[in-house]
């Protein structure tokens, strides 16, 4: 029976942060052991919509793989590779260009908020939703495990994948998101309506990143915004955010239900007790990859052969795939 082909993307854009690890990352080492077909890419073409710096994009790219892999990424499970060293990703992008409607993309909120907030913006921004469809779709992708916040993208692939194969004939698998039931949207712990977010807006002071060292994690963290109640409940009121967003990271990381997660805390008196032991989580978890971070940073050159190799089994399966395009849509 055919494997299920799983695929998704981060971008090099700084360091990973705690909604990163909690509402993607995660995921993608537990499938490993679900016997499917993993790719995982380091997008960095996507990153240069925004970032602008050669040293900090190449700097961050090699530091992105190694916490790709620290954080429990095996490359004899795991396809682990770097986008633009795969050329058949900029070349789809074209292609899926030119059946593309604009208004899909001037629709997509996270290009509208963005286009907000920069005072300049390239042609690259809009169209990064197409160059994210062709990620996907290059590799017949089932599934691509995501946060909440890229949903829209990917139902936008679906789309393009659809419009693509009305067009030209049946070329590409419909991918569904897979966003977990937990954690698919830590927000900010400063800033509890927002979400957690290493981009250029963002409140750096509610963001935990998984280099940050131990006693700026405990910082941030007992920090965390809540509110002038002492009731340690989930709810969805607006004024409870930074406590459903504490109580939303316990239960991710203990796997418990929301009403075991209550009761752990049914006697706390006030809200220092759920800060503690959320902070006990968050180390345990970080402190042993940032561990393994430093060895595999230490070593560039073998870092680099790792990623080589993804790349050109990544090539094995999007260089034929974009043949076939070419092929169906008329180019000899
Ligand atoms: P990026 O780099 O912003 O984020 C990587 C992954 O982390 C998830 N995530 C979060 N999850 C929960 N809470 C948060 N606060 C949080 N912040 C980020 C994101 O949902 C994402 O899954 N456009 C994509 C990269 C991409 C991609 C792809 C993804 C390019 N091509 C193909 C999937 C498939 C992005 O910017 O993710």
């Amino acid at each position: 029976m055919k494997k299920i082909r799983v695929f998704s993307g981060i971008q090099p854009s700084g360091d990973m942060h705690l909604g990163n690890y909690l509402g993607a990352v995660k995921q993608w080492v537990e499938n490993q052991d679900k016997e499917k077909e993993n790719f995982y890419c380091i997008v960095d073409l996507h990153a240069h919509t925004i970032l602008r710096d050669a040293k900090e994009l190449r700097d961050n790219i090699r530091s992105l793989a190694a916490m790709l892999f620290a954080c429990g990424l095996d490359p004899n499970k795991s396809t682990v590779f770097i986008q633009s060293q795969v050329r058949a990703h900029a070349e789809a992008c074209w292609l899926l260009n030119c059946v593309t409607p604009i208004g899909w993309l001037e629709r997509m909120t996270q290009y509208k908020d963005k286009k907000e907030k920069l005072n300049s913006i390239s042609a690259a921004l809009l169209d990064y939703p197409v160059l994210q469809t062709g990620d996907i779709i290059l590799y017949d992708a089932n599934e691509v495990p995501i946060g909440e916040d890229q949903k829209q993208h990917v139902e936008l692939a679906r789309d393009i994948a659809q419009r693509f194969n009305n067009l030209f004939g049946e070329t590409f698998v419909l991918p569904d998101p897979i966003i977990p039931s937990v954690g698919a949207r830590v927000m900010n712990l400063s800033n509890p309506l927002s979400k957690m977010s290493k981009s250029f807006d963002e409140d750096e002071s509610g963001v935990v990143g998984l280099l940050d060292d131990d006693n700026s994690i405990l910082k941030t963290i007992k920090r965390a915004v809540t509110d002038s109640g002492n009731q340690i409940v989930f709810s969805n009121d607006k004024e409870n955010a930074g406590v459903n967003n504490l109580l939303g990271i316990y239960k991710v990381i203990t796997g418990k239900s929301s009403m075991q997660v209550e009761k752990d805390f049914a006697n706390a008196k006030g809200y220092g007790v759920l800060k503690e032991s959320v902070a006990e989580l968050v180390l345990g978890i970080i402190t042993p990859i940032r561990a393994k971070y430093k060895e595999y940073i230490s070593d560039p050159q073998e870092l680099d052969k790792l990623l080589e190799v993804g790349a050109e089994n990544a090539r094995t399966i999007s260089e034929p795939k974009v043949s076939e395009m070419k092929e169906r849509m008329g180019f000899i």
